[in-house]
């Protein structure tokens, strides 16, 4: 199966970054939007690994203090639109310990440098308008071991267990 760690996202998050993805459709930009309930903030992304159970196990010991996210701005990988957000000393602190007790396990992931987004669109269309993405902030206490499937109408992701705070 395909895992990764992500933190899921406040309602109020979620409902802002819909928002955001409407206007950017009405102002014509064209693409593959994720749905509401697939938006999240990707720690490490895990890939094919068969043992779900390993995972929880490896991250069980990192404790961490809750801690707030706040949304800052929009930015581009390509043709990928994500949401950005603020620096978080407290963010970077959490990836940095879970991959380290990933890697500890044996637990394979990409460990290519983390860069805190969003995803909103994938394959956009259109040129980048300004929009106020600012202010909304939410605590982040858990973070959620996510399984990732190829559905008929686009990716499910199931939630297989939480690290809590
Ligand atoms: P993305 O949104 O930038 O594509 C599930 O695929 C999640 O893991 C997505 O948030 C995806 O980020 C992230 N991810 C990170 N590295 C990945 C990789 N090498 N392959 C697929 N998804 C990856």
């Amino acid at each position: 199966m395909r895992l990764f760690l992500a933190i899921r996202l406040s309602d109020a998050m979620r409902e802002t970054l819909v928002r955001t993805q409407r206007e950017l459709y009405g102002q014509g930009v064209r693409g593959n939007f994720t749905p509401a309930e697939n938006l999240h903030l990707t720690l490490a992304f895990i890939g094919e690994y068969p043992d779900a159970q390993a995972v929880l196990e490896a991250i069980a010991g990192v404790a961490f203090t809750p801690f707030e996210l706040k949304l800052r701005g929009m930015g581009c990988f390509q043709d990928l639109w994500w949401a950005g957000l603020e620096q978080s000393e407290a963010l970077e602190a959490l990836v940095r310990r879970l991959r380290r007790a990933l890697a500890e396990h044996d637990i394979p992931f990409d460990r290519k440098r983390f860069s805190p987004h969003i995803t909103l669109i994938r394959r956009a269309a259109g040129k980048m308008p300004a929009v106020s993405l600012r202010g909304v902030v939410m605590t982040a206490d858990s973070v959620t071991l996510m399984r990732s499937d190829r559905g008929r109408n686009g990716m499910i992701y199931t939630p297989l267990g939480t690290l809590d705070a």
